[in-house]
C-alpha cells in the first residue's frame, strides 16, 4: 500500500426532508447572505428552490437566487455569477442541483472571494488562489461527486475547453443528500449518473502495483451495488432504498476512499473531456462512449487488475486471466448498453470523424503530445488516436 493523505471534510446530511435543514446549517456555519446557485430549471419546477429559501429565511438569513447554469457549465455563466454576488455581497455560495450548478457554485465562491484575476486565470492556476467563500450544495443528481470532490469543472466556449481545477477549497462545507429529489431525474441523466459513479470508481482501480485489499474491496463492493440498484432504479425511479444506495455510492465513488494506497487515473475522462470540449454530450456518455476501446486497448497489459475486476464484480467464472479479463470488459459495455448509454463515437452521434477530427481530440487529450495517460503503460498521443479510432465503432475484445 503507498502513503495516503485522505481528506474529505465534507459533513454528509442524508435523507428524507433533509432539504429542510439548510439554513441551519448554514446559520451554524457562520453564512447570513445566501447566494443559490441552480441550473436550467428543475430545482424551481419540483419546488425544491421554494423549500430551500424558505429554510434560509426561516433561520434568519437572506439570499438572492441566480439561475441557468447549463450542463457543461460555461466560464462566461459563472464569471456572470461572481459579478451577481459580489453585488449581493455573499457570504456563502449554496449550488441546489448537479456536479454543473455545484461547479458554478465553487467558481463564484472562488471569484467572489478573489474580485481580481479572471477565473480561466484561477483555473489554469495562473492567478493562485488561498481563499475562497464556503459553498455547500443540495443535490439532486447522483452523477459528478462534486458534493465531495475537491474537483470543479467548466468550459470555456470561446478557446472550447473544458478544464478541471482542483483545491481543497473545492471541498463543499455540507451537502444535503435526499434520494427523494432524485425521482424527477429524466432516464437518460439518471442512466449518465449511474456510468460517472462506475467510472470514477474504475478511473482508480485499473492501476497496477501495490496490494491494497481494503481499497479494492470496497471498490468492487461499490460497483456490485450500482450495477445492482441501478438496475432497480431504471425499472422503478420511485425505489427510495435503490436510489438511497445510488447516491451514496455517488458520493463515496469521488470521495477518494476508492483510491487509497493505490492512487488515480483519470484518463479515461481525458478522452471524456476531449470529447465533451468540443461536442456539447453528456459527460457520463462521453466516457461509456470510449470506455470499451479504453479497456481493450489496455488489458493485456493489466491481467491481474483486470481479470480480478470480472471475477469480483461480474462473477466472471473463467480460469484463464486474459479470457477472463475479456469477459468482464464485455460485461461492462453491455450493462452500458442496457442502461441505454452510448458505447461507441457512433452511438454517441459522431458519425464517421474525419481523421482530422480524431487528431484534435487526441490533442487535446494529450494537452497537445505533452502528456502521457494512463498508469498501467504510458499512451502518448498516437496511442490515444488509436483509442478514438477504436472507439468509431466500439471495438471489443473477442471471444
Ligand atoms: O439544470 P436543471 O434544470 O437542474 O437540469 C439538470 C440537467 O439538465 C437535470 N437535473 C438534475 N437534477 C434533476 C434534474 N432534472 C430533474 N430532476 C432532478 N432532480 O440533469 C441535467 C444534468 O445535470 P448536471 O448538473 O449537468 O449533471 P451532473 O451531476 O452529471 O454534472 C455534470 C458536470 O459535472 C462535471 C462534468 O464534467 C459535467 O460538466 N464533473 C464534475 C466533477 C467534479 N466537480 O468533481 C467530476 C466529474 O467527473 C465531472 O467531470
Ligand atoms: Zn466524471
Amino acid at each position: 500500500m503507498n502513503n495516503f493523505t485522505y481528506y474529505s471534510p465534507t459533513r454528509i446530511v442524508f435523507g428524507k426532508g433533509t432539504e429542510n435543514q439548510v439554513g441551519e446549517l448554514i446559520r451554524k456555519d457562520g453564512g447570513s447572505r445566501v447566494f443559490i446557485v441552480y441550473g436550467g430549471g428543475s430545482a424551481v419546477k419540483s419546488g425544491l428552490l421554494d423549500k430551500v429559501v424558505k429554510s434560509i429565511e426561516e433561520a434568519g438569513l437572506v439570499c438572492t437566487s441566480f439561475g441557468g447554469a447549463k450542463p457543461n457549465p460555461t466560464l462566461a455563466h459563472a464569471e456572470e455569477g461572481r459579478k451577481r454576488s459580489i453585488e449581493f455581497g455573499s457570504d456563502y455560495i449554496l449550488g441546489v442541483g448537479g456536479g454543473s450548478v455545484i461547479d458554478t457554485a465553487k467558481a463564484i465562491a472562488h471569484g467572489t472571494a478573489n474580485p481580481e484575476p479572471d477565473l480561466w486565470d484561477i483555473w489554469y492556476k495562473r492567478a493562485p488562489i488561498t481563499k475562497s467563500l464556503p459553498v455547500a450544495c443540495v443535490l439532486t443528481i447522483a452523477a459528478a461527486g462534486s458534493e465531495v470532490s475537491g474537483d470543479a469543472v467548466l468550459t470555456n466556449e470561446e478557446v472550447k475547453k473544458k478544464k478541471g481545477f482542483g483545491t481543497d477549497l473545492n471541498r463543499c462545507r455540507f451537502a444535503v443528500m435526499n434520494p427523494e429529489l432524485l425521482f424527477t431525474l429524466p432516464r437518460y441523466q439518471l442512466a449518465n449518473g449511474i456510468t460517472d459513479i462506475m467510472q470514477h470508481t474504475m478511473e482508480r482501480y485499473f492501476i497496477p502495483g501495490p496490494s491494497c485489499e481494503m481499497t479494492d474491496e470496497i471498490a468492487e463492493g461499490l460497483l456490485r451495488t450500482v450495477v445492482r440498484n441501478g438496475r432497480k432504479v431504471m425499472k422503478d425511479q420511485t425505489d427510495y432504498d435503490a436510489m438511497a444506495e445510488i447516491m451514496w455510492c455517488g458520493s463515496l465513488s469521488h470521495s477518494d476512499i476508492t483510491e487509497l494506497g493505490r492512487g488515480k487515473d483519470f484518463s479515461v475522462h481525458k478522452l471524456g473531456q476531449a470529447l465533451g470540449s468540443i461536442y456539447d454530450y453528456t459527460h457520463g456518455a462521453t466516457l461509456s462512449a470510449v470506455w470499451g476501446a479504453w479497456a481493450t486497448y489496455l488489458y493485456k497489459d493489466c491481467p491481474d487488475r483486470f481479470s480480478r475486476y470480472a471475477r469480483k464484480v461480474w462473477g466472471v467464472e473463467e480460469e484463464d486471466d486474459l479470457k477472463a479479463a475479456a469477459e468482464g470488459i464485455r460485461r461492462t459495455v453491455a450493462f452500458y448498453k442496457e442502461l441505454g448509454m452510448p458505447t461507441s463515437l457512433k452511438e454517441i452521434g459522431l458519425e464517421n470523424p474525419t481523421d482530422e477530427e480524431i487528431h484534435v481530440l487526441a490533442m487535446i487529450a494529450s494537452y497537445d503530445k505533452t502528456i502521457t495517460v494512463t498508469k498501467i503503460k504510458p499512451v502518448d498521443y498516437e496511442g490515444i488516436k488509436t483509442m478514438f479510432e477504436w472507439a468509431k465503432e466500439g471495438i471489443l475484445p473477442e471471444d
